[in-house]
């Protein structure tokens, strides 16, 4: 630790202290700092500080301004007479106190400090997630006093939970700190060897482990208690000296396995990331569940990611979870979307600048709705279609849209392929009950599935409800009442792009086929009534292509909405329905336009002879 004024700069948990108190520090202010104590007494100039903290990417220097008041205002300094931080103007800083090495901290020490979310998200490339950083930290810190923990990381795919992780990751093992005081690793799942490989993260893990600095206590560890697993990770030859210390225990039983985890988190506090355990094979998941269980204290921690929606019903992650969750063994942190602030943040990250066009968050917004993963994916589509670009190559050139960017802009074909593989493993009836669904809008009644598909409604609900339970693709979102006074559940999808896929996955013609069922079905419902609906049933004459009925729902709407007085609404609706008049008759006699006729005190609809239309 670096020791200056009453001040110790703590490199292990990056942060700062003030005798025994702890001052958090936000990641660049204290680059900032560390870089200026571990290089005191002589100029660094602004380029320095700039190449050193933000290489290869170019940022406003003023930025070093806002920090330098920051570090001022924590050190108490000031800038007229620095007891820490000079400015030499136009030039750069010193760092003028004098700094000895003080006493390391390690997190074995005791006494204090333990994890800081500065301390953990300095190094990734995370944006946000502060609130998540922040509940890991205390899941670490009760770890660290020997309570075990389970954590739980869920979310939709994409949503940054292998971020998360990596940024814990990055904290404990990155390469500057040649001797972490956590062993951590990560056991990755991978679909189809749930079935046939038992214990695949977890060996996986152990193997990380095992060819960590520790690696050889650990395979001292493995030889008296899982000598087995020792082999299976191709260790033994090298570390048994005398084959009859080969104990055989049974590892097919957790409570060994766990007494194994045990041991070796007397070494050093151990936590294993367990990735993607929707595909994790049974073994693995009892395992997680035997070691929920145990009483004892151990400075033992699981970190699980899994994705909601790709687990089945029937799939042991939903029962172990459930049961973990009601007896409060396990903690789950479930990763929502990014807020726009943080999506404008990931925008000038990627990008490498201050402040990304304005319009540029709500179009990438539109689409990827806060996921991190279609921000990254929209963004660069963009770029390659050059809807977004620059003049030129050099750091600091601004990015421009171009006008039609937002007409243009579509999901890019690697994210469309993503979503056609989630929604190609379920089964083909609820397949096309979510085609069904996405004719509406982004949420849609289960009556207007069950008329696309000409199925039975009660069916096609309880098929929704069990998508909508398993989370995958719809929510429940509430009621429809329908005119009879009967009631129909209503669902919306999970994600605008869910719905974008699933509607242009149908063919034209069966699409077609079921807008005009839709709108039968409708046109049946509010039967002497149908002005009241008229505007939705000429949504769906429309998009099934039938422009004589379209017209027709459309002036039937417009006479509704000039009936309600809402002049521009009626408006609106005949402006669509000439358009679409316009387009079916293109070159047709006797079609005319529909206009909205005006004197002093009426407006009403008329039907113009073609001949007569201005
Ligand atoms: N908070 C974040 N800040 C910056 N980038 C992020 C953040 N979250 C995610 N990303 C970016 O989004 C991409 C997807 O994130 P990540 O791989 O962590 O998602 P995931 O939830 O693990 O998805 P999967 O379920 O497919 O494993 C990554 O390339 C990552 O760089
Ligand atoms: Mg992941």
């Amino acid at each position: 630790m670096k020791q200056f004024g009453s001040f110790r700069l703590d490199a292990a948990n990056e942060c700062l202290w003030r005798g025994g108190e702890q001052i958090a520090l936000q990641p660049k202010p204290y680059a900032v700092l560390r870089y200026l104590v571990e290089n005191p007494g002589r100029l660094i100039t602004h380029d320095e500080l700039l190449d050193k903290l933000w290489p290869e990417t170019y940022v406003q220097p003023q930025i070093l301004r806002t920090y330098m008041l920051e570090l001022r205002r924590i050190l108490g300094d000031s800038l007229d007479e620095p007891k820490f931080i000079q400015t030499l103007p136009k030039r750069g800083y010193c760092f003028v106190a004098s700094v000895a090495e003080g006493a390391s901290h390690s997190v074995e020490s005791g006494s204090a400090p333990i994890v800081s979310t500065a301390a953990l998200s300095a190094q990734s490339k995370l944006v946000g997630r502060e609130k998540e950083l922040a509940r890991l930290c205390v899941e670490l810190q009760q770890m660290l006093s020997g309570q075990r923990r389970i954590v739980l990381l869920s979310g939709e795919a994409g949503i940054g939970k292998t971020t998360l992780t990596d940024a814990l990751a990055e904290t404990w093992c990155c390469n500057s700190r040649p001797q972490p005081s956590i062993l951590l690793a990560r056991g990755q799942c991978v679909p189809g060897f749930g079935s046939r490989e038992q214990y695949y993260p977890v060996l996986e893990a152990l193997g990380h482990i095992c060819a960590s600095p520790d690696g050889e206590a650990v395979c001292r560890v493995l030889l008296r208690m899982a000598p087995e697993w020792l082999a299976l990770l191709g260790r033994q030859p090298a570390q048994v000296q005398n084959p009859t210390q080969l104990t055989s225990t049974d590892m097919r039983h957790p409570g060994n396995i766990c007494t194994t985890l045990e041991e070796l988190s007397t070494i050093k506090p151990l936590i294993f990331i367990f990735e993607d355990m929707q595909w994790a094979d049974d073994s693995t998941l009892h395992l997680l569940s035997a070691l929920a269980r145990r009483r004892g204290p151990a400075k033992l921690m699981i970190v699980a990611t899994y994705r909601p929606r790709d687990i089945a019903a029937d799939h042991t992650l939903r029962r172990v979870r459930q049961d973990l969750m009601l007896q409060r063994l396990c903690t789950e942190i479930v990763l929502e979307p990014l807020p726009k602030a943080d999506v404008l943040a990931l925008l000038s990250m990627e990008l490498g600048i201050d402040a990304p066009p304005p319009r540029l968050v709500s179009i990438v917004q539109h689409h990827a709705e806060g996921n991190p993963l279609f921000v990254i994916s929209i963004l660069q589509h963009l770029i390659a279609q050059r809807l977004l670009f620059r003049d030129s190559s050099e750091a600091g050139a601004p990015w421009e849209l171009a006008p039609q960017a937002e007409t243009e802009s579509a999901i890019p074909d690697e994210l469309a392929q993503m979503v056609e593989l989630e929604i190609c493993r379920l089964p083909e009836e609820d397949q096309r009950i979510l085609e069904a669904g996405s004719l509406m809008s982004v949420a849609f009644p289960a009556w207007s599935a069950a008329a696309a598909l000409n199925g039975d409604l009660m069916e096609i609900e309880e098929a929704c409800e069990r998508l909508a339970r398993n989370a995958h693709f719809v929510q429940h979102v509430g009621l429809d009442e329908l005119p009879d006074g009967s009631r129909c559940s209503f669902y919306a999808f999970t994600h605008g792009i869910y719905r974008e896929v699933l509607y242009h996955r149908q063919s034209e013609s069966r699409r077609a086929r079921r807008h005009i069922r839709i709108a039968e079905r409708l046109g049946d419902m509010f039967a002497g009534r149908e002005a009241h609906v008229a505007r939705e049933i000429a949504m769906h004459y429309e998009a099934a292509g039938d422009q004589k009925l379209g017209v027709q729902a459309l002036r039937t709407a417009a006479e509704y909405a000039l009936a309600r007085q809402s002049r521009t609404e009626a408006a609106e609706l005949l402006e669509r329905a000439e358009h679409l008049a316009a387009s079916a008759n293109h070159g047709q006699n006797g079609s005319g336009v529909i206009q909205l006729t005006r004197n002093s005190k009426h407006a009403r609809i008329e039907h113009v002879p073609a001949h007569k239309a201005n």
